[in-house]
């Protein structure tokens, strides 16, 4: 089978599909996917199946949701740059609610739903200023980062809304950012909403949602092992601390702790090289597949599915012409050679659907794994040309992956 590709487990999809929502479940408590962590359809076709709802952040992805069969009253839009045609789409397809991010966002808005004869649903993504500790790429709730209102404009946005014939307030939205695994952040958030919710008589605005956003991060280094994010522990922390009326929906937009771990990335050792103080190992994927490690310095676990020779340290490297395309430094691999296969774990969330052409790159292929350890090759977007989203052709077995 030609490398790189993505492997999905559809097994472990469904395991952890099934534990998020029983634990969710425990306090009424609704899931969006948030689609940007990966929209093969495989994968999103599934989640919709299970009754999520899900989170958007551009105009295709909206598209994308519903031709997934995503429910458009479970779609919530997010974006602190939405453009006048999205905005358009999300009133046009009578989504569940713009998540706004500015007053200025809001006055379009409303000129939109004017244009269209509409009355826009709004929940206004606040900024609670919370830190998130986690790497700064990836944190969204500071003042520093461009998402949400500041508290110091919420009362003029609340009352923008209040005041419209075309907008209707239905919650306020949070998201303080991702990869989050200290369970004190979140309890952090709780507290900082209540404070909020309280301050500017929120009760007062006839909301009927809160949208605490995503953000539970994963296990990176022993993803093996640790397949199933602490949904338990991370949905028990809004059960306890939030404390709002009991009539709001509670909402979450959960991406990378969904699909993470369900995704690998296989790829083939070009050349071991031998360098002046380490030996490099080649890889056929690169940053243009993952681009998580030279983003925001990210680990994942590697393995060589191949060799069980005796164990060396090797700096693994893409073919890409970048110093950043390493996937990981002094990694102690059994004994690497040319050909041998190699899987970098937890690829569901943010790997493919942050795939880029760099350098020309060809966009990789997708297989996914199902219960008898059959290879599918699933309709990544560039293969689903007929709009078929089912999986098809039936490859090889690869036990061994
Ligand atoms: N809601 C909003 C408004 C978001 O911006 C995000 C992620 C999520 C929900 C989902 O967060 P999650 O549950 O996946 O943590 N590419 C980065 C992550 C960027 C996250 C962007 N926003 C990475 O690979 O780590």
């Amino acid at each position: 089978m030609k490398t790189p590709y993505y492997l999905y487990d559809i097994e472990l999809l469904k395991k952890t599909l099934s534990f998020a929502q029983n634990s969710a479940g425990k306090y009424n408590f609704n899931i969006h996917y948030a689609i940007k962590a990966n929209h093969n359809p495989a994968i999103t076709k599934l989640i919709s199946q299970q009754g999520f709802g899900v989170d958007c952040v551009s105009g295709n992805e909206i598209s994308e949701a519903l031709k997934v069969g995503f429910k458009a009253k479970k779609i919530v839009f997010a974006g602190a740059g939405k453009s006048d045609e999205e905005i358009k789409k999300a009133l046009q397809q009578n989504i569940l609610c713009l998540n706004c991010e500015s007053i200025e966002e809001l006055e379009i808005v409303e000129e939109i739903a004017i244009s269209l004869n509409k009355k826009a649903q709004i929940a206004i993504r606040v900024n609670p200023d919370i830190k998130a500790h986690t790497h700064h790429y990836i944190t969204t709730g500071t003042e520093e980062n461009k998402f949400g209102i500041h508290t110091s404009q919420l009362k003029s946005a609340l009352d923008f809304v209040k005041n419209s014939d075309y907008l209707k307030f239905v919650g306020l939205h949070f998201h303080i950012g991702s990869q989050i695994t200290n369970m004190d952040t979140f309890i952090n958030l709780c507290k900082r909403v209540n404070t909020i919710w309280k301050d500017f008589n929120i009760s007062d605005y006839n909301p009927i949602l809160l949208n605490m956003g995503g953000g539970l991060g994963v296990d990176y280094e022993d993803a093996k092992n640790n397949t199933i994010p602490p949904f338990d522990e991370f949905f028990s922390v809004f059960a306890e601390y939030l404390k709002v009326p009991s009539n709001i929906s509670i909402h979450f937009e959960l991406g990378r702790s969904l699909v993470a771990q369900c995704g690998k990335l296989i790829t083939k050792v070009l050349y071991t090289k031998k360098g002046v103080n380490k030996t490099f190992v080649i890889t056929d994927a690169g940053m243009t597949e993952l681009m998580r490690p030279a983003l925001y310095q990210a680990r994942h676990y590697i393995e060589n599915t191949t060799s069980s020779r005796n164990p060396q340290r090797y700096d693994i490297v893409g073919p890409v012409c970048e110093s950043s395309d390493v996937f990981g430094k002094n990694v102690l691999l059994p004994e690497t050679r040319r050909n041998d296969l190699i899987a970098i774990h937890s690829c569901g969330a943010y790997a493919e659907s942050m795939m880029l052409r760099y350098n020309m790159r060809q966009k990789i292929k997708s297989y996914i794994k199902n219960i008898t350890n059959e290879l599918l090759l699933s309709d990544n977007y560039e293969n689903n040309k007929n709009q078929e989203y089912s999986c098809k052709e039936l490859k090889t077995k690869e036990t061994m992956l």
